[in-house]
């Protein structure tokens, strides 16, 4: 029900009990490292081989990246942040048409991760949108804020491309082919989480998002510029991302772990919130068609190296990610050959 939203309040006072983590299961918000970061790579620069082999290294070593100088309008970012923002603070009425905690739901506003399974509450609304093709779903989008659809479809079409372009930096890197993820990941649908995470008043004690791996092929994530919150699991520890002016944080997902047969990685993530500052983030997630067969190639095994999954569709993953809770173990350790 549409009163689960955690945006739909103004203040809130203690955290509620849904909310707070076992001693155990807490962030250890004072153990983050601050300063270590993710590459940062220049989608600008003219060398090629170069803008490969840094591509290759940051999926292989933290599986997570930013790009600057992606190509992706400024404008069209600023709006996107802003129109998001603008969507979480309409009225409580107006996102209330828009609730559902169904999973299989197209288009719908929800709040912490999958309310029908999980124990534990996350402190975080979303928008979730199907983005591919656009003529198919953004007739379903919300009209409210006005400018909503155009400005998210734009984005869209930007963020897609830019997706293409990273999969052939990451298709040569393997000695593949520069079209070669693009082709075996089919038709790919294209989801968004437009994620709101509000004032927490005990962020010691919970999660924006708790830590996870992202299902599909390929995540591009717009962060807001000034509010900190997304970390990387790197040996052992967590690292803080952050946020960059314009840059996208991009991760390899699930299934590009399984197609480069285990070299880029896949990596756990998780998303922390603050006392005094609200934060919103844009995910989007190319996901393979749901025929796609998940497969390593060839060439990655040929060298000695057995397939480490065995072959499956995406449709076959994609179930049995949204029974599971969230941090149970690598989705993808089912699927070991
Ligand atoms: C996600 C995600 C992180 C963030 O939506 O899958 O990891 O910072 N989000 O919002
Ligand atoms: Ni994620």
């Amino acid at each position: 029900m549409a009163d689960q939203l955690l945006s739909t309040v103004t203040h809130h006072g203690s955290l509620p009990e849904t909310y707070v983590r076992p001693e155990s299961q807490r962030p250890r918000l004072n153990e983050v490292l601050r300063d270590a970061d993710v590459p940062t790579i220049d989608l600008g620069s003219p060398d090629l081989s170069q803008t490969v082999a840094q591509v290759a290294d940051a999926c292989s070593t933290y599986g997570f990246f930013q790009v600057v100088n992606h190509g992706v309008p400024i404008e069209l970012i600023l709006k996107m942040m802003a129109v998001a923002s603008e969507f979480f603070r309409l009225p409580s009425e107006e996102k209330a048409k828009l609730y559902s905690d169904d999973p299989a739901k197209k288009m719908r506003l929800s709040t912490s991760f999958n309310i029908r399974k999980e124990k534990f509450r996350n402190w975080r609304d979303y928008l979730r949108l199907h983005c591919y093709p656009l003529e198919e779903f953004v007739p379903g989008w919300p009209s409210n804020p006005s400018s909503f659809k155009e400005v998210v479809s734009g984005y869209c079409s930007e963020v897609r491309q830019l997706g293409f372009r990273l999969l052939g930096l990451i298709s040569i890197g393997l000695g593949l082919k520069e079209d070669y993820m693009a082709t075996v990941l089919g038709e790919q649908e294209q989801h968004m989480a437009v994620n709101y995470y509000p004032k927490c008043p005990s962020p010691e004690l919970t999660y924006g998002l708790q830590a996870h791996t992202d299902p599909n092929a390929l995540t591009l994530l717009l962060q807001d510029p000034d509010v900190a919150g997304l970390q990387v699991r790197k040996d052992g520890k967590w690292i803080a991302v952050n946020p960059q002016p314009n840059a996208f944080v991009v991760n390899i997902g699930d299934q590009l772990q399984a197609l480069s047969n285990g070299r880029y990685r896949s990596v756990w993530h998780r998303a922390v919130v603050n006392v005094d500052k609200e934060r919103i983030s844009v995910a989007s997630f190319l996901c393979p068609c749901n025929s796609a067969i998940i497969s390593p190639p060839e060439k990655l095994v040929a060298d000695g190296s057995p397939a480490m999954y065995r072959s499956y569709t995406y449709d076959e993953y994609y179930k049995k990610f949204w029974s599971r809770n969230l941090d149970d173990e690598h989705c993808l350790q089912l699927f070991r050959s």
